[in-house]
């Protein structure tokens, strides 16, 4: 069972909860009337409303998309908890939690995206496999924790390592929560040796999130959070930590997110000669309106959030309100009274910006959102022309319908 009853009014949820300040400030009222909806029980699966993630530019953990592929563990026993950091290493350790928070403590703004997220608009194109996710399968928020570069020093890996002496490269995480997909084994996945000794790359051992102990459902006690990389890496509820020499042979490395073109199908997929998915590309969505909506004529502030991976900002937010034929240029933000540069020093460069626009719509029509990140690259047009079978990374053009009513509205 998840850890908060999706069924339970936000307003109860909300009082139970301390907030960071930051939130607080930064969140309107109007927040009050937001819930998850849940797309799948067991395992629990569930996103909040598209409207809702526009609110605050730090997601709070109560509206923050909750995605498992098995049963929520339970960790009560937080003094024998521990985490076993094995492998092609000398030394084996024994990690736990008074360890970890022995060492410096980061607190990383970053976003989270599923790499399902928009999939049911792909499904559209043709069947997809996988959780059928609206826009809302992402969130930003602020992870605290140790540096896994930090963690990685105390047995003896330096900095800026890509190889151990005993040929490790990369290393796995592996969870405490068993899934059908794993034959019954743990969820588990792994990132390069390199980006992990990397104190630049901030991937976190995370055990706080918007300032508060990580809850449950987003992987108490201790998490890891893998920045700019889709939300599949960032491995919830961590065991142990092996030092490998092949990346991670489990199911949602070998098997699972993997992008593949339009020509592959399940008939004559080869998993082997796609590469796991790591860096998400650029993406962007318009969350102040539904698809399809009905509106009056005149003016209309358009909002939505955009990212993109890797470290790259967000260079350009174009919006359309003639289906893609001419474009305008929305603002861009993340913190108040900071402008928004992307790839400066003054912007959080893991986490998504938000944009705003306000058009005049005289008639119906299609409103369309695409952004353009700092290396130039640009979300593409068509979703046909990135289809693949499980769904993955829709990043095409964001597209809603609004109706404009004239009269009785
Ligand atoms: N870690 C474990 N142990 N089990 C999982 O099912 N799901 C992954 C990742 N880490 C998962 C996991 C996926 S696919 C995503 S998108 C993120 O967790 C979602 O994190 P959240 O539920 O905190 O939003």
């Amino acid at each position: 069972m998840p850890d908060e009853a999706v069924s339970l009014p936000i307003e109860l949820i909300w009082a139970r909860s301390k907030i960071l300040p930051l939130i607080q400030k930064e969140l309107p009222l109007s927040s009050f009337k937001f819930s998850l909806a849940s797309l799948m029980q067991e395992p629990f699966n569930a996103e909040p409303p598209r409207s809702a993630l526009v609110s605050s530019y730090v997601t709070p953990v109560e509206l923050f998309f909750k995605r498992n592929h098995g049963p929520i563990p339970v960790v009560d026993d937080i003094e024998r908890y521990c985490v076993d950091i094995c492998g092609l290493i000398e030394t084996p350790k024994k990690l736990y939690i008074r360890d970890v928070r022995m060492l410096p403590k980061y607190n990383v703004t970053a976003t989270l995206q599923c790499a399902g997220n928009r999939r049911t608009a792909m499904s559209k194109t043709r069947e997809v496999r996988g959780v059928g996710w609206d826009v809302s399968a992402i969130g930003n928020a602020v992870w605290g924790g140790a540096k896994l570069a930090d963690v990685l020093e105390l047995i003896g890996i330096p900095k800026l390592t890509s190889s151990t002496r005993s040929g490790g490269k990369h290393i796995e995480f592996v969870s405490i929560d068993k899934c059908k997909e794993e034959n019954g084994g743990p969820y588990k996945a792994s990132i390069p040796l390199s980006q992990a000794t990397n104190l630049e790359a901030d991937v976190l051992l995370a055990y706080e999130m918007n300032g508060e102990p990580l809850n449950r459902d987003h992987g108490y006690p201790l998490r890891v959070i893998v920045p700019g990389v889709i939300g599949a890496r960032s491995v919830k509820w961590l065991d142990s930590i092996n030092i490998i020499a092949e990346e991670c042979q489990g199911f949602f490395m070998q098997k699972d997110y993997k992008m593949f073109p339009p020509s592959v199908d399940w008939d004559n997929i080869d998993w082997n000669t796609r590469k796991p998915q790591m860096d998400f590309p650029v993406q962007s969505v318009i969350c102040s309106l539904e698809d399809v909506q009905t509106i009056k004529p005149g003016k209309v502030t358009i909002s939505g959030y955009a990212v993109a991976g890797g470290d790259r900002g967000i260079e350009r937010v174009d919006v359309s309100i003639d289906g893609g034929k001419t474009w305008m240029e929305a603002t861009r933000f993340q913190k108040t009274g900071i402008p928004y540069i992307a790839d400066h020093i003054s912007s959080d460069k893991w986490a998504w910006v938000l944009f705003e626009i306000t058009v005049d719509i005289p008639h119906t029509t299609e409103i369309v959102a695409k952004a353009v990140d700092s290396a130039a690259n640009v979300q593409p047009e068509k979703v046909q022309d990135i289809w693949n079978l499980r769904g993955i990374l829709n990043t095409s053009w964001h597209r809603v319908h609004v109706r404009v009513g004239h009269s009785n509205m």
